[in-house]
């Protein structure tokens, strides 16, 4: 088998590539030969050693993945060699084999490819967690996206259009803003040339009711600045780095709210809700109510050239790295 390896935290260009015999199943365990690991932006956050959980060297990143059984272990039921898979495990998907646990793995859909697959359920699970669960977006409502063309940014419109809300898109690039509006959002506005606040509230016809906000730094104030009547932005991420400090009489004023999602923490301390909520968002992508974004392919030994793609916003929807 091959896997990629950080060996010290820092830039994606050390990680390197090691060669292993193929790994035997324990109890329990399965071997998953990977067709592909979804790359997002918290594999780029382990590597550099600033996400808020810090991994030791040497370790695999690699947070999700989908390919098909190898070998299952004493006692493993459920799946079998052959069947096609993806699981959220964290850490060690950028590689050609992973051992996990037989119950981490969630049988796919005939409707769904595997590329696909490998990069859906981060994304998607957190939008749908805080769509449905922390902020709730019902038909009729405004939704305004940050880093629209971006991972949870597509996630994020799809799942709203599927819940019946309107989607203004804010990215940076023409081409970002065009992946947006192919998803289905009906405005776009790019945040780094025009005014995010006003053009928001004059495209919102006065009343933005949602902000998805996975990027942080100076647009976070601008959109919740352009909430309308009891809005709300939920927290999701800082793409650009910086964390933003808001004044909160920002927040006091319309009646808004501040939402935070932490869909990983919830996850693990809920995986029975997480496994029931996944399910969800797979029968909707099986009934063709979601629809996402067919996944860039890359090698596997370019993940350190992709994470910095991801790093300088070069990337567009998902990327997969294929061993
Ligand atoms: N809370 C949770 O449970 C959860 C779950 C998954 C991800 N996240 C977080 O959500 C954030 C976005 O994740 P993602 O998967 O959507 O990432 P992504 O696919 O890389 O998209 C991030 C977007 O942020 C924008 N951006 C603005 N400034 C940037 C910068 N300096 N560097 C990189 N991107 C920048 C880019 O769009 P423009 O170029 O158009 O500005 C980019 O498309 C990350 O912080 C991630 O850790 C949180």
């Amino acid at each position: 088998m091959r896997r990629v390896v950080c060996t010290e935290w820092g830039e994606p260009e050390n990680l390197v590539i090691e060669e292993l015999p193929d790994p035997v199943p324990g109890p329990g365990q399965v071997v998953v030969e990977v067709a592909a690991a979804g790359v997002n932006f918290v594999d780029a956050l382990f590597v550099a050693g600033t996400y808020q959980i810090k991994v030791p060297p040497p370790f695999t990143p690699g947070s999700e993945m989908a390919g098909t059984v190898a070998e299952v272990g004493d006692g493993v039921t459920g799946v079998a060699p052959g069947d096609r898979v993806l699981s959220s495990l964290g850490l060690g998907a950028y590689a050609s084999h992973v051992v996990v646990a037989a119950d981490s793995l969630t049988p796919l859909p005939d409707q769904l490819d595997t590329p696909t697959a490998a990069a859906l359920a981060q994304s998607y699970c957190t939008v749908w967690l805080a769509m449905t669960s922390r902020i709730t977006v019902t038909p009729g409502k405004t939704v305004l996206v940050l880093g629209a063309g971006g991972g949870i940014g597509l996630a994020a419109i799809d799942v709203a259009r599927a819940l019946g809300a309107r989607v203004i898109a804010a990215a940076s690039t023409p081409e970002k803003l065009a992946d947006a509006t192919a998803m289905g959002a009906t405005a776009t506005i790019a945040y780094e040339s025009e005014d995010l606040k006003t053009r928001a509230r004059e495209l919102a016809d006065g009343q933005l009711d949602v902000v998805i906000d996975p990027v942080g730094g100076a647009h976070t104030e601008a959109a919740l600045r352009a909430l309308g009547v009891g809005g709300r932005l939920a927290v999701i991420g800082f793409a650009a780095g910086d964390i933003p400090s808001l004044r909160t009489n920002l927040v006091l004023l319309n009646n808004r709210s501040v939402v935070g999602v932490d869909w990983g923490a919830w996850a693990m301390r809920n995986p029975a809700e997480q496994a029931a909520l996944l399910g969800e968002v797979l029968n909707a992508v099986s009934a063709g109510r979601l629809h996402p974004a067919t996944p860039s392919q890359r090698p596997l030994a370019e993940a350190g050239a992709v994470l910095r793609d991801l790093l300088e916003r070069r990337l567009r929807g998902k990327t997969v790295l294929v061993p």
